[in-house]
């Protein structure tokens, strides 16, 4: 705390006044009634993807891991619905199920710089390892990968009897914890590319293949078209093969096909497989954003009118993990959230960010690390478990959701290129919205720090007063020290420390946001 200093404040006073006089007002129609166009935002819209092969360093062995069970609590919190929870990708093609292994064998390449944590070249698992789905919040929806990729009914047969086991157990039932889906391959439009399939192998060639594992899987456990548990399609990697390409394929008429629940494909907006380059500024974009997630529009349109729900299954910032000083970044969260909000107003049910041990992109880090994330250097004394800038997104995004479970949203119209906007309905009825500026404040900025004033109208009977909660970021590279509502989330056990901040916010004033700042308005 300093000393009182009265010619400090005057001076503060003045420099506010001269930042006011530089701002660029921008005016925002904000629909009080719900518009057409809203789309439903359900409460696990954030949810998670993890990468097989350290899912018992993410979720615990002997005990649950309780830095992991904190972070997906605080969501469950917000929403009163923990995030779903997909475990496969890559490892999933690698994995073979063994009678003799009580949970999980691996083998690991040696680290790289560019990939400080390799996933596993081998994954052998017992029936423990779909078991530990017990320490999971309760509530939790869960989707389980099995192996496509080695061509082997027999093994993926195990795989899958071992988790319709695992949910059948006392253990598993008691945590609350539940299988929704499984998915039969994964990314299999890449098998050509990584050796599991011939080099020619094509769309129509997979869905025979497909057809005979996933039909083999659903006719050892006995799954049906529409109750129970069902089968996730597609979760496809790129455009080479498409939901809509393998329906034409006949996939969803074949018996398999049939049990299909929900169609799925991946994202990431860039890739650091052989390391690169890349500026955080490209992912701060409002126009990058929206044309990322408008190349399935006519996926999204197709899996629609078949009845489905369409999630991207398997997304976040750069594939392979992430890139150093983008995917571990501040700006990242304010990516994650004009990312997942344009999604679901592009139709998307869920995005499921990928997550691993060690990975740049992470939400959160739930074990201690003793090897840098972005370049593989040694941690001596070892980094403990804690959240990355992009769990503060995820915070955001829930109390924006809110915890009725009937949310809708639908974009704002904003005329600025890197602002944007979104107002959420619960019955119709404006209750929030969320702001976000995309411009990019970053450490080796000068000058003053450029905001907005943003002044919304709501035509007759708006509301006149919001409260504020802001995620403040101090520059858009920073890779910690963020902040929402006045609280931090970068605690030892990931449960949040000190008290929430409100701002009561006037609206026929306006109110700013400064460059790399996001903002959620509760209506009064
Ligand atoms: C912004 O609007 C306020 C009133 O709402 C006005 O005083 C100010 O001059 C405007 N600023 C600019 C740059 O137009
Ligand atoms: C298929 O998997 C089973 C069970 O893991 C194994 O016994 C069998 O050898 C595999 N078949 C081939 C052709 O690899
Ligand atoms: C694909 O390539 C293999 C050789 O790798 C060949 O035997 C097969 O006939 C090819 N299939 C098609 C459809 O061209
Ligand atoms: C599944 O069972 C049906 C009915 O017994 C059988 O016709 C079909 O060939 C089986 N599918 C596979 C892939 O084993
Ligand atoms: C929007 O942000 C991107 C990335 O920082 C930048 O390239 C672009 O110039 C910005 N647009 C405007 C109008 O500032
Ligand atoms: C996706 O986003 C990245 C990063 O902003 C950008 O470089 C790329 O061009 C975008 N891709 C598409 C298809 O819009
Ligand atoms: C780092 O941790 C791993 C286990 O997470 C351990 O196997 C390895 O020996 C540790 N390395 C050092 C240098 O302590
Ligand atoms: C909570 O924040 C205060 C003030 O920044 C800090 O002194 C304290 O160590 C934090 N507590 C925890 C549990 O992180």
């Amino acid at each position: 705390m300093r000393p009182f200093n009265p010619s400090r404040v005057v001076l503060l006073l003045g420099s506010v006044q001269f930042i006011q006089a530089q701002t660029t007002n921008v005016s925002v129609v904000v629909p009080a009634a719900a518009p057409s166009t809203t789309q439903e935002i359900p409460s696990t819209h954030i949810s998670f993807s993890i990468e097989q092969d350290r899912w018992p360093d993410w979720v615990g062995t002997d005990s649950a891991n309780q830095f992991t069970l904190n972070a997906l609590n605080n969501l469950k919190a917000l929403t009163g619905t923990p995030p779903k929870i997909r475990v496969g990708a890559d490892s999933e093609d690698h994995t073979v199920w063994s009678p003799t292994v009580t949970v999980v064998e691996a083998e690991f390449p040696p680290f790289s710089t560019i990939t400080p944590y390799p996933e596993a070249t081998s994954i052998t698992v017992g029936d423990g390892f779909y078991q530990l789905s017990k320490w999971l919040p309760s509530g939790t929806i869960m989707t389980w990968g099995v192996n496509l990729g080695l061509d082997n009914a027999t093994n993926a047969v195990n795989m899958a009897k071992s988790i319709m086991k695992a949910f059948g157990t006392s253990a598993v039932k008691a945590a609350g914890v539940t299988l929704d889906l499984i998915e039969v391959g994964n990314e299999a439009d890449l098998y050509k590319n990584n050796g599991l399939r011939p080099s020619n192998w094509t769309q129509a060639q997979y869905v025979t293949d497909w057809e005979n594992i996933a039909g083999a899987v659903v006719n050892a456990t006995g799954l049906k078209p529409g109750t129970g548990v069902g089968i996730q399609g597609c979760a496809f990697a790129g455009q080479g093969f498409t939901p809509t390409g393998v329906f034409n394929d006949g996939l969803l008429t074949s018996a398999p096909g049939k049990v299909i629940r929900q169609i799925s494909q991946h994202r990431y907006s860039a890739a650091f497989c052989s390391g690169g380059d890349f500026a955080l500024s490209s992912f701060m974009s409002k126009s990058s954003i929206r044309s990322n997630l408008t190349i399935f529009s006519a996926d999204v349109a197709e899996v629609k009118s078949k009845g489905f729900p369409y999630v991207l299954g398997e997304t976040n910032s750069i594939a392979c993990h992430g890139a150093p000083g983008v995917s571990n970044t501040a700006g990242a969260a304010l990516w994650v959230i004009d990312y997942t909000l344009q999604a679901a107003v592009q139709g998307m049910s869920e995005t499921f960010f990928h997550e691993g041990i060690g990975y740049k992109y992470n939400f959160l880090q739930p074990i201690s690390l003793n090897r840098s994330i972005t370049d593989g250097s040694t941690l001596d004394p070892p980094q403990a478990p804690h959240v990355m800038p992009a769990y503060y997104a995820a915070i955001l995004v829930a109390r924006a959701i809110g915890t009725t479970g009937k949310a809708t949203i639908a974009e704002l119209s904003i005329s600025q290129s890197n602002i944007s906007g979104y107002a959420i309905y619960e019955g119709g009825k404006l209750v929030r919205a969320v702001f976000i500026n995309l411009n990019a404040w970053l450490l080796s900025s000068t000058g003053t720090r450029p905001s907005v004033n943003i002044v919304l109208s709501f035509g007759s009977n708006g509301p006149k007063t919001a409260s504020g909660r802001r995620l403040i970021i101090s520059h858009a590279d920073d890779t910690s020290g963020l902040t929402f509502a006045g609280q931090s989330y970068e605690t030892s056990n990931a449960l949040v420390n000190g008290t929430e901040t409100l701002q009561t916010i006037a609206l026929a004033n306006g109110f700013s946001l400064s460059s790399t700042e996001a903002i959620l308005l509760s209506f009064n």
